[in-house]
């Protein structure tokens, strides 16, 4: 078999062991995708297998299109794969079942961040971070509660009446965590969620994520392009070309990162970080 970018932990290429934090949480059992453009098929996810545990912080890493937005939609139930099997929370998610049940689903068990907020730019800080459970048929004075004591977490409280759009990107990223959080999900997945935030901001958003993995036993998938990050995780998916080319448990994270630095490994992202170009 062709390992074409490391020599991590003897790991079979596209399988990654579990890490055994806890239960499995998801299991993606050797799912492809592809999609097609004009009538040409473009494989994307490569017979990917591998397993998120119960207070997993796991770190998704590779390129500029390699497939990590692609995995991310596929196991949040938004992208069907076209072979492969999904097992979320124990419940195969592309078996009988419809883009409904599987975005009730998605409401019900996961959190999710973006690179960029969506807000509801006529309401409120605390209106957009209660609407999820105002969407859940919460009271509203119960759903503002709640959602001021999210907003604490994320100490954005003191700017709960002020419209979203006035603050700083780093300022919204920490009230999307708030809106992400409000209904106590097991899992919160966010994608690049520091992309658009300068050093601080993205520390502040990094350590936010940490503690919700620590303090409230939240497992937590994100995506990054950036190395620094990954030591915040406690365990790392490398994915290259739409194959996992290698899983990196707590142990061996600082190994990983090394690799990257060292320029021994494919880089997570030859535009952004050049320092650690390919081999
Ligand atoms: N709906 C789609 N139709 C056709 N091709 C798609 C579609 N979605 C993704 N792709 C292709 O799949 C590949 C992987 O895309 P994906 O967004 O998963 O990459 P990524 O690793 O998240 O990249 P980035 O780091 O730039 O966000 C790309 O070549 C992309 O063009
Ligand atoms: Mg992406």
């Amino acid at each position: 078999m062709k390992n074409n970018t490391d020599n991590s932990p003897k790991l079979e290429r596209n399988r990654v062991e579990p890490n055994k934090t806890g239960d499995v949480l998801i299991d993606i059992r050797n799912i492809h995708k592809s999609f097609w453009v004009g009538g040409q098929e473009v494989k994307v996810l490569k017979d990917l297998s591998a397993q998120v545990h119960q207070g997993d912080y796991l770190v998704i890493v590779g390129p500029s299109g390699s497939g990590k937005s692609t995995l991310l939609h596929t196991l949040l139930g938004l992208e069907i794969p076209t072979s492969g099997q999904l097992l979320f929370l124990g419940k195969d998610l592309y078996k009988d079942t419809t883009e409904d049940i599987r975005s009730e689903f998605r409401k019900q068990h996961v959190g999710m961040v973006y690179q960029q907020p969506n807000w509801i730019k006529s309401m409120s800080v605390l209106e957009n971070v209660a609407f999820p459970l105002i969407l859940r048929g919460y009271r509203k004075e119960l759903a503002d509660e709640i959602a001021l004591s999210a907003l604490k977490e994320v100490r954005m409280d003191m700017h709960a009446h002020q419209p979203p759009t006035e603050l700083s990107g780093g300022q919204q990223q920490r009230v999307s965590l708030a809106r992400c959080i409000v209904h106590n999900p097991e899992i919160v997945v966010a994608d690049e969620p520091t992309g658009n935030l300068d050093y601080e901001s993205g520390q502040e958003v990094m350590q936010l994520l940490q503690s919700m993995n620590v303090k409230d036993k939240k497992t937590i998938i994100m995506v990054t392009h950036d190395i620094e990050y990954i030591r915040y995780a406690n365990c790392a998916v490398h994915i290259f070309d739409g194959s996992i080319a290698g899983y990196y448990d707590k142990e061996h994270l600082g190994d990983f990162v090394s690799k990257l630095h060292t320029k021994r490994i494919t880089p997570v992202d030859p535009i952004n970080s050049p320092q650690v170009y390919v081999q």
